[in-house]
Formats: C-alpha cells, sequence, structure tokens
C-alpha cells in the first residue's frame, strides 16, 4: 500500500483479494476467518451471491440518477425500512456511510426542534466528522454514564445528581448508541429516563443504529434491548453489507416538517438506485433466512464459550456484549501481540487498544465450528505467555 494514506493505524503485510462467505483469502491462498465481517458490516458474508446478482442487474439498469428523478427500487428500499422500524407513513433517505446518516439525523433534528444542543453517551461513537464527529461542547452534552450500573439496577434515583445538571428545556434530542464501541451497553433505566425526560421537554430521540442495527445484536435494533421509541433512525453498515450505502428513517411527524419547511440537502449519492437495491436485497435476505433470530442465539454459545475460556485465564477480565456483538477485555497482557498471532493463525479480530479490547463481529452465518476454531487459537495464544 505504498501509495494509500495511512490514516487509521497499523496495516498488515497481507494482500487479501477475495472474500466468499465468513472467509476472505490473500494472494497466497491463504484462509482467513473474518471475525469482524469487514468493518461489522457484510452480515451476510461476503461476495454473497444474493446481493451480487442485484449487484449486476442493477449495473445493467441504471446505477444513479438526478435528484429530481424516481425509480421503483428506491421506493421499495425506504417501503422495506419503514416496515422494519414500524414507522407508518414515515420517509426515508438513502446515503453513503454511516457518518454521513448520524450527521443527517444530528442537522434534521436541530432543524426540527430549533434547539442546538443535543445529548449522547460518553464512549458512543457518532462518526468520523462534522458537529456528530467533534461533539463540539457548545453543541454537546456527553453524559457519563460510568458510574450508572452501579448506582442503581432498578431506576435511576430521584436524587441523581447527574440527571438535575442536564438542561432538558434546552436539549433538542437524544443520540442513543447502544454502546458498540466499548461493547459496553448502557443500563435500560437509564435510556428509558433520559429519553422520557428529553420527550417531556420536547426533544426528539435519534437511534444511531449504525452498527447495532439489522441484527448485530440479536434483534432488528439495538433500540427494542430498551423498549425506546425513537422518532429518528440512522442505519449503515448492514445495511449493504460492504456496499456503501446508509439510511435515516424518520416518523411522519418529522418528514412532513422538513418538506414544509423547504430543507435542502444534496449530496451527489443520496437515493442512489445501485445501493437501493443492495438494501432490498440485504433486508429480505436477513428476514427470509432467520439471521437476526441467528444472531441472538449463536451469540448466546459464543458468549458462553467466550465466558468458559475465560475461567481458564486470568488475563481475560471480562466477557461482554449481546447477539454476535461480542468483546473481551483484556489484562496484563500485550494486546497487539495476541491480535497478531491470531491473524496468523488464520483469524480476524477486532482490537481496541483503548479499551483494551478484542472485539468479535462476524457475519451473522459465522458456524460453531468457527466460533470453536478461533476459541481453540485464542486459548493457544494466550496459555503460550
Ligand atoms: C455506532 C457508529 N456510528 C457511526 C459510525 C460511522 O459509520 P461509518 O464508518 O460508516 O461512517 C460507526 C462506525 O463504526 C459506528 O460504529
Amino acid at each position: 500500500m505504498e501509495h494509500i494514506l495511512r490514516c487509521f493505524g497499523d496495516i498488515y503485510n497481507v494482500s487479501v483479494v477475495r472474500g466468499e462467505g465468513c472467509y476472505v483469502y490473500d494472494d497466497q491462498g491463504n484462509k482467513y476467518v473474518d471475525f469482524e465481517a469487514g468493518v461489522w458490516s457484510a452480515a451476510l458474508g461476503h461476495s454473497h451471491p444474493g446481493v451480487n446478482e442485484t449487484l449486476y442487474k442493477q449495473v445493467d439498469q441504471i446505477m444513479h440518477l438526478g435528484y429530481r428523478y424516481q425509480n421503483p427500487i428506491v421506493e421499495e428500499a425506504a417501503r422495506m425500512l419503514l416496515e422494519a422500524v414500524n414507522f407508518d407513513s414515515g420517509k426515508c433517505i438513502f446515503l453513503s456511510s454511516g457518518s454521513e446518516a448520524v450527521e443527517f439525523a444530528v442537522q434534521i433534528t436541530r432543524r426540527i426542534t430549533k434547539r442546538p444542543l443535543l445529548l449522547t453517551l460518553s464512549g458512543a461513537y457518532l462518526g468520523a466528522f462534522g458537529s456528530a464527529g467533534k461533539r463540539d461542547a457548545e453543541e454537546w452534552h456527553v453524559f457519563d454514564w460510568s458510574k450508572c450500573h452501579t448506582c442503581s439496577t432498578t431506576g435511576c434515583r430521584p436524587d441523581c445528581k447527574l440527571m438535575a445538571d442536564l438542561p432538558f428545556d434546552q436539549i433538542g434530542g437524544f443520540v442513543m448508541e447502544a454502546g458498540s464501541n466499548w461493547v459496553r451497553m448502557p443500563p435500560k433505566h437509564l435510556i428509558q429516563t433520559l429519553e422520557s425526560r428529553v420527550k417531556e421537554e420536547g426533544g426528539l430521540i435519534v437511534a444511531n443504529e449504525i452498527t447495532t442495527g439489522l441484527g448485530r445484536t440479536g434483534s432488528w435494533f439495538g433500540y427494542e434491548h430498551y423498549c425506546l421509541q425513537p422518532d429518528i433512525v440512522a442505519v449503515g453498515k448492514h445495511l449493504g453489507n460492504g456496499y456503501p450505502v446508509s439510511a435515516v428513517v424518520m416518523k411522519e411527524h418529522s418528514g412532513l416538517y422538513l418538506e414544509g419547511d423547504s430543507f435542502r440537502y444534496a449530496q451527489s449519492h443520496q437515493n442512489d438506485a445501485l445501493g437501493c437495491a443492495v438494501v432490498t436485497t440485504v433486508v429480505r435476505t436477513l428476514g427470509e433466512v432467520g439471521l437476526v433470530q441467528r444472531s441472538k442465539e449463536v451469540g448466546q454459545i459464543f458468549k458462553e464459550k467466550l465466558i468458559e475460556l475465560q475461567h481458564q485465564h486470568k488475563c481475560i477480565k471480562e466477557v461482554r456484549g449481546l447477539g454476535l456483538m461480542l468483546a473481551i477485555e483484556l489484562q496484563h497482557c500485550e494486546l497487539s501481540a495476541i491480535h497478531r498471532e491470531l491473524f496468523s493463525k488464520g483469524y480476524l479480530v477486532g482490537i481496541s487498544a483503548l479499551a483494551n479490547l478484542l472485539r468479535f463481529f462476524p457475519p451473522l452465518t459465522i458456524s460453531i465450528e468457527d466460533i470453536d476454531g478461533m476459541i481453540n487459537a485464542l486459548g493457544a495464544v494466550l496459555s503460550s505467555r
């Protein structure tokens, strides 16, 4: 990668040239099991035959068209997503990345509520750029919930100082992200308290479902674990199975408000037919093959296996997650060396040096055999230290 700017971190010396299902292959023919699904995106697995066929067919018809023209596959993709979130008569826009979808959701929330201040949780990742990426203090109130797990298990205390400090009457919206970054999900009572206080004061609830959406956590959307009723939902990653398409879905009143208010947003690839065709195939396949339920069941088995491993290795401090969004927090060991050794044994897993985590976000089709293979390899790597 001599000519590619390095702006993320270490690049391993491997040239990945092909993917199929849960596997990717390098130019030497070596096979790797991809426990990251690319960047948590290939829910159906790499090079999925149904997605590929959809792409070929749509490429032969039309990929992209001007803002003022309609196309049936775009409308169909919107209809399917609105049905998935259960927003009757809502509206949808298709964009190109998760960051763009969250930033768009943030812009429309401010526009609708006319309040610039937004609320989010500490540790949440919202995107690579824009207001959501920067989260400047004048525009964002970042709620530190690090002590909420131990404070109460039943509900937020009426005398909670953190809650009392929140300027609910100035908050335009709560951008909720169900803890995918550090695989640490916030407590249900906290989310429900924030939801009701924000709504009481006229704010909107925005669910950032870029990572947790479309089956990752064993339900269609991460917010379902909280019985949250969002007004706006941002989806990405799984939506394109690796193709760069994202979406923002909103309830009827938000859509009507924006259209009535002459809201403008122009980006060359919004509502592109090619991305929307992929969306229809991904959403249909997730439902038809029962992958959301599979994520829940296989995720539970996977988690139990990680917990067994934890009993054998003191360096595993904690096993966390839901569905096929799992992580282990390590202690007293060299995280990046472990990551590299797993790679050399043919397993691609995620790493967060900041939180000392190995993350497992595989395709929702991952087999128990491949999970066993990775657990054995990880056990061997940990035993050798
Ligand atoms: C929770 C969350 N929000 C937003 C984003 C940004 O999405 P993208 O990288 O597609 O721009 C990510 C990416 O990892 C994410 O995990």
